[in-house]
């Protein structure tokens, strides 16, 4: 049975190529809601509506287990997801916050995340439980979603926007960064041209290794089926930055307020 995977947008696909490195002969279901785009500046009310039509569609395709690679939707309606749904369900708050606390050397994290990811407290609350003394600096960072989503991850402005944010993380004099939002390690040139001594977690790569560490690859063929509630020419262009040239998979559109 495949493994489905679902973000916001373009974000995820970080974390369906690390799913696929590591459970190669699994069927993979992507969504991403392109349409509906970005879901970090919006209401939990409204995150959570999109969250739940997110998931049933994928469960429409007959999927084992879900993969939340959004921090949104991970740290606003994970709970939510996990009691109404018949599968498991993963988001990238615990495995992100486990990595970030085994690397810290000084015990001083930073982490970045969309508005409402970063309003939620959920990765602070949850680095705190795994060690009360570590220090966390917490940063809303809200222009860089559509930095991305348009294409700007290589410009002067993406560059400009990640150093603005990271600065209070920097003076904070964090060692480690856990990138909330799975958009961000899109920008991990800009981050480390930024901050060359700090050491930058992806969010949904690392829910990726969980999950991928609690299944035996599938018996399939590997395919990569990817569905978007806009236009998949859009998709089709960015994505290819996500995931590299070489990767393959279809991709069609899906009317997701159907589900
Ligand atoms: N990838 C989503 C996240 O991880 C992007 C958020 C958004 O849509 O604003 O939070």
């Amino acid at each position: 049975m495949p493994v489905g995977v679902f973000d916001s947008g373009l974000g995820g696909l970080c974390a369906l190529k690390e799913l696929h490195k590591l459970l190669p002969d699994t069927e993979l279901v992507y969504f991403g809601d392109t349409g509906r785009t970005p879901y970090g500046t919006r209401s939990p009310q409204t995150i959570m509506k999109y969250a739940s039509q997110d998931a049933a569609f994928l469960m429409s395709r007959g999927v084992s287990a879900i993969l939340v690679a959004c921090g949104t939707v991970s740290t606003v309606a994970l709970n939510a997801l996990k009691i109404s749904l018949p599968v498991p369900v993963y988001g990238v708050v615990s495995a992100a916050s486990r990595e970030a606390a085994c690397f810290t050397k000084n015990g001083k994290i930073g982490v970045m995340g969309t508005g409402a990811t970063i309003g939620s407290g959920v990765f602070e609350h949850e680095l705190k439980l795994i060690n009360g003394e570590l220090e966390v600096t917490s940063v809303a960072c809200p222009l860089l979603v559509p930095v991305v989503e348009y294409g700007f991850a290589e410009d002067e402005i993406a560059y400009l926007s990640v150093k603005k944010y990271l600065d209070p993380i920097i003076d904070a004099g964090a060692d480690t960064v856990i990138l909330g939002c799975t958009h961000f390690p899109i920008l991990k040139n800009m981050m480390i041209k930024a901050a060359p001594h700090i050491t930058f977690i992806d969010s949904g790569a690392a829910a990726a290794r969980e999950i991928a560490s609690a299944f035996s690859d599938g018996e399939g063929n590997g395919a990569i089926h990817c569905y978007v509630s806009d236009t998949p020419a859009n998709f089709n262009k960015t994505a290819k930055v996500f995931l590299g040239e070489d990767f393959d998979f279809d991709v069609e559109r899906v009317d997701i307020e159907k589900y």
